[in-house]
């Protein structure tokens, strides 16, 4: 059912399916054992190679004394393209594999998602299943997806995001497909496997989390089952993301935050996103930066953006923000979020507008391959009229957008998109 249908009268909603989990520190380890128990042979494990850190080989090797067969695919990119799928998908199939291992963030467990969806196509391209429940064939290969991130909760979602370049080279295209076919067999949510990601990436990926807790709270869709999930998840990053950005090696800050992904995606899987995605999906499109990072900058503009429908419902995330409300009106309390999360932003340190945003300011594939071949003579983010332009266009079309709070038209989105790009901070804070 499309997003757009679930807002018509008398709408009958729809819960879309969780994998089976374990998490906790040291999930890792039972990583071979359960493999075995899911009847895996031999495995595709997909990864951006995680450079710098031991996590591959370890988990790798760790397969490998259990008696399993691996064969490595290590070239996924941030932002997964067309291309990363189906290179995974043609080894699968020369080396007749029979399951998928994912190892990362949401780029690794996306492209496998799409690979696992090719695979069961007969290797059709990945771009023909853009859209919701696209796929024909629910018996896909088997799949476990570890996190080394708290960002994504794509090891519990049915959704997977990928950039079609095939379309113009110019301009990339980078959709979302929700895919029931696509949820994993099983997740793995260890904090130890989150020690060795770097601050920057850390911060960003806790406002990925943010966005998928708020954006279900408000969103017009308004599903029940959603909203106790995604408060928690809120009140989980608002206690722990600092500790998890500047004290890497502090379990209860890094758990507390591998908690908030997964109860956050779970929140969004039915209750919907909204523009802080689809902005964040636009600006990858053409600029290949970092998802949290996107929607860390996206986040507050929208929150302003939306704060007029829903004053009540931002007065309840400024609660579990740890904002005294009492004595509050609904509006003052809303604004009080905004400026809690205003707050947040700037203690973890990510940079207030897309056009403070430089290739030296975020570390785009540090763990991976380094710069992209479509985006290697990437130029820093312009933010002139054209840009907002394209952006505003790409963000209209964007499968997370009929989900936002408020109804969006080029006339009213254009302005935010702008603040996004060029605008203050300071001008949210009254
Ligand atoms: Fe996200």
């Amino acid at each position: 059912m499309k997003v757009e249908e679930l807002l018509k009268p008398f709408p009958i909603k729809e819960f879309h399916p969780f994998p089976r989990a374990m998490l906790g520190p040291g999930a890792w380890e039972l990583l071979g054992p359960e493999a075995k128990k899911l009847g895996f042979s031999r495995i595709l494990v997909m990864t951006s190679g995680l450079r710098g850190s031991e996590t591959v080989p370890k988990i790798v090797g760790s397969l490998r004394y259990h008696g399993l067969e691996v064969v490595v695919y290590d070239k996924v990119e941030s932002n997964p393209k067309d291309y990363n799928v189906m290179d995974a998908v043609a080894l699968y199939q020369e080396n007749q594999c029979d399951s998928f291992i994912s190892i990362g963030g949401g780029s690794s467990h996306d492209a496998c998602k799409g690979a696992r969806i090719s695979v069961a196509h007969d290797g059709r391209s990945v771009n023909e299943f853009e859209g919701f429940n696209k796929s024909e064939n629910p018996k896909n290969p088997p799949h476990i997806a570890v996190s080394t991130t708290a960002g994504t909760g794509s090891e519990t979602s049915w959704a997977y995001v990928i950039t079609d370049t095939t379309t113009d080279p110019e301009k990339p295209h980078k959709y979302v497909a929700f895919d029931d076919a696509s949820v994993a067999t099983l997740a793995v949510d260890d904090p130890t496997l989150y020690y060795d990601c770097p601050v920057d990436y850390t911060a960003q990926c806790g406002f990925d989390v943010l966005a998928h807790a708020s954006e279900p709270y408000v969103s017009r869709l308004n599903f029940p089952p959603s909203l106790g999930n995604a408060l928690y998840a809120i009140r989980l990053t608002a206690e722990n993301l600092r500790q998890a950005t500047w004290n890497p090696q502090d379990l209860p800050g890094r758990e507390g935050m591998m908690y908030a992904q997964y109860i956050a995606a779970q929140a969004f899987n039915s209750g919907g996103l909204g523009i802080i995605h689809s902005i964040s999906h636009a600006v990858s499109a053409f600029y290949d930066t970092h998802h949290g990072l996107n929607n860390a900058i996206a986040l507050p503009r929208v929150w302003a953006f939306n704060m007029p429908v829903a004053y009540r419902r931002f007065a309840d995330i400024a609660q579990v923000m740890g904002v005294d409300t009492h004595g509050m009106t609904d509006v003052q309390a809303a604004e009080a979020a905004l400026a809690a999360a205003i707050r947040l932003l700037r203690d973890v340190g990510i940079p207030e507008k897309f056009t403070d945003v430089t290739q030296d300011t975020y570390s785009k594939n540090r763990l991976g391959l380094g710069p992209t071949k479509l985006y290697e003579n990437s130029p820093v983010i312009r933010g002139d009229d054209e840009d907002i332009d394209r952006i505003t266009n790409h963000v209209l079309g964007d499968a997370c957008t009929p989900g936002n709070a408020k109804e969006c038209t080029f006339q009213t989105v254009r302005p935010v998109v702008d603040h996004c790009l060029n605008g203050d901070l300071d001008d949210l804070l009254s």
